[in-house]
């Protein structure tokens, strides 16, 4: 554990502009710096850096986070790995707070290293098996394509005994390399198997797939899931496919590792696999980090059209209106593999470029399962979709708009009949008119299309505090209500100042809470206000408007609260009592109101 001390003074040392700079040509506009997102391929410049809240939005994509974030998102470094880089650049020493991290660290590399040697090994042992490379030229793989994913051979028996000395490490278990049995008997986990080295975004080696030799079970064996390794998050090739993704404009995510392999022989490098489970939402996260069109790949038959539709709940949730997912499916008696060695690479791109988008695929099927000549046909049919529907976020809504309105034309309802079987708000697509002041026009304006409701006492609160961490000294933290992430969030940065924390920025307070859920209510919150630069005098005037709303709203509840109690039945002390509070507490309102409507308010909340 490296002491929050030390990041936030790291944090205050270094400069998120200066850090990202070196990766990137970064443009001053205005307060920010923009340069073209390098997490998704686009032409014009949507990723920008603001200095003042040492964070990062990409209004493309919408990556976004810390200078520390930025070095694990497109260094794939682990956090303790980007905090030491930025501490060396800084010149600063990482201290130890007595905790191991040295030993855990270490555990990785050498988790990493046995999976390098075994992988050597198996390379060279295909070179000296027959019998192996015999295979792969039968399942016409040129001995180059091998090379290039480093497919291997692990023979039988207990060949990892030759490689590590020490065969009787823990750590061999641990990276899933060998097994022990019942009798306490170790023996290697792939026996007699081509082998796949899976690669994590870094190009480490991370994990295996082994094929067995022509027939037998199981076809396809993977490493268990190790600390380096976790099936649902990594994809088979993406490591290689990087490149080739971007200048695609599109991945086609396929089943096997075989698919890729054949794919790539075949000039089709922007395909990766997913590992044996079905597409997860993080799957599609990672991919639309690198593009913004994925097409999903599956054969034609039954089993093909199930993982799809697994695919497509998946991915519901990461859905843009920015991006397009597809599905294609093959002839039934293919696979990507047998498809292009048989009809070629420029069939198959034809087929993606025509794969059925998502919202065909969805609405097809949900009508397939219904008879929408009867009414129950169609109940059923808005029945099905609403689980679906509502699992698409905010970021889609000119999307899930479409969606819903075909599906008040398959059901014979209104727009607005099925917003209210679903429950979800009625769609509004006008887009938001409002420039922040302040701030120059940007090369490149793309918003978020939903239109988002007028700010709440509380909100308008956490965005000024975050613009302006010292606000929060002077805030009662009696009066936040604690029933919104936001409101918590907000009483969790007084008690930090009240402890006597002095947060930097916004930057800075996101990674004093990564790991608590404040930590993301925080960046969503950021990536509103990345374009947000506004004088310390309209902070200051916003911030006292801001607070006697939120003494407003104390006293109109109490009021409320004692004036409802005055028509229950009373004592006539009691009576007397509380007629007295109700008066008092309505002249505090009215001259609470009074100050806040002279109050010289050079900006509303809204404009927040
Ligand atoms: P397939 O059986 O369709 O594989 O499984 P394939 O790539 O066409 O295999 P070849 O062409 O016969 O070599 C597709 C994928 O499902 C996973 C593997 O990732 C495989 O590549 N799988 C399949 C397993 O994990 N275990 C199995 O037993 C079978
Ligand atoms: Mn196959």
């Amino acid at each position: 554990m490296i002491p929050q001390s030390f990041i936030q003074d790291l944090l205050a040392r270094i400069d998120i502009v200066d850090v990202i700079e070196r990766y990137l040509t970064l443009k001053k506009s205005g307060a920010n710096y923009f340069a073209r997102c390098p997490f998704h391929g686009e032409k014009s410049a949507s990723f920008s850096v603001s200095p003042s809240k040492q964070f990062y939005h990409c209004f493309g994509c919408g990556a976004h986070g810390t200078a520390i974030g930025f070095l694990i998102a497109h260094n794939g470094l682990s956090f303790v790995e980007a905090v030491r880089e930025l501490a060396h650049n800084a010149g600063m020493q990482v201290p130890d707070d007595g905790r191991d991290t040295r030993r855990q660290d270490d555990s990785h590399e050498r988790l990493i290293a046995i999976m390098t040697t075994a992988a050597k090994f198996y390379r060279e042992a295909l070179e000296h098996s027959p019998e192996a490379t015999a295979y792969l030229q039968r399942r016409g793989l040129s001995a180059d394509i091998a090379a290039r994913f480093g497919i291997g051979f692990a023979p039988d028996g207990q060949a990892l005994q030759r490689v590590f000395p020490n065969y009787q490490d823990k750590l061999l278990t641990t990276a899933g390399m060998v097994i022990d049995n019942d009798q306490g008997r170790r023996y290697d986990r792939f026996r007699h198997r081509i082998m796949f080295p899976i690669h994590d975004r870094r190009g480490r080696i991370i994990a295996f797939g082994g094929r067995i030799l022509d027939s037998g079970e199981p076809k396809y064996l993977n490493s268990p899931e190790t600390p380096l390794f976790e099936k649902g998050r990594e994809l088979y090739g993406l490591f290689l496919a990087q490149k080739a993704i971007r200048e695609a404009g599109f991945v086609l995510v396929v089943e096997g590792y075989m698919d890729v392999v054949a794919l790539a022989q075949f000039g089709l490098e922007n395909a990766v696999a997913t590992l044996g489970t079905a597409t997860t939402p993080h799957h599609v996260q990672a991919l639309l980090r690198q593009t913004d069109r994925i097409v999903f790949c599956f054969d034609g038959d039954a089993a093909g059209r199930h993982a799809a539709w697994r695919a497509l709940e998946n991915a519901l949730e990461a859905l843009r209106d920015d991006v397009t997912l597809s599905f294609l499916f093959l002839p039934p008696e293919h696979d990507p593999d047998t498809f292009i060695r048989e009809k070629g690479i420029d069939a198959l791109r034809e087929a993606a470029a025509h794969a059925t988008p998502l919202a065909r695929f969805l609405l097809d099927s949900i009508a397939q399962d219904c008879d929408t000549a009867s009414a129950e046909g169609r109940a059923r049919l808005v029945h099905d979709a609403k689980p679906l529907i509502t699992r698409i976020p905010a970021a889609a809504a000119i999307l899930r708009l479409q969606l819903v309105k075909s599906i008040a034309g398959m059901s014979h309802l209104t727009q607005g009949e099925v917003e209210h079987a679903f429950g979800i708000a009625p769609a509004d697509a006008r887009p938001r008119a409002t420039t922040p002041p302040g701030n120059a026009a940007r090369p490149d304006q793309r918003r978020p299309p939903a239109r988002r409701p007028p700010p709440s006492t509380v909100s308008t609160l956490l965005r000024l505090v975050l613009q302006h961490p010292a606000l929060a000294a002077r805030l009662p933290i009696g009066l936040i209500p604690d029933d919104s992430a936001e409101g918590r969030a907000l009483i969790a940065i007084i008690d930090l100042i009240d402890l006597g924390e002095q947060p930097g920025g916004l930057g800075a307070l996101i990674e004093r809470f990564r790991d608590a859920p404040h930590g993301d209510t925080l960046a969503r919150v950021g990536v509103e206000l990345i374009d947000n630069e506004f004088d310390p005098a309209v902070i200051e005037a916003l911030f006292e408007d801001t607070l006697l709303a939120l003494q407003i709203d104390a006293v109109t509840q109490e009021f409320d609260k004692t004036r409802a109690e005055l028509g229950t039945p009373l004592s006539s002390d009691a009576q007397l009592r509380l007629g007295a509070r109700v008066r008092e507490l309505q002249a505090e309102k009215e001259d609470l109101r009074r100050k806040r409507s002279t109050l010289a308010t050079l900006t509303k909340p809204s404009d927040l």
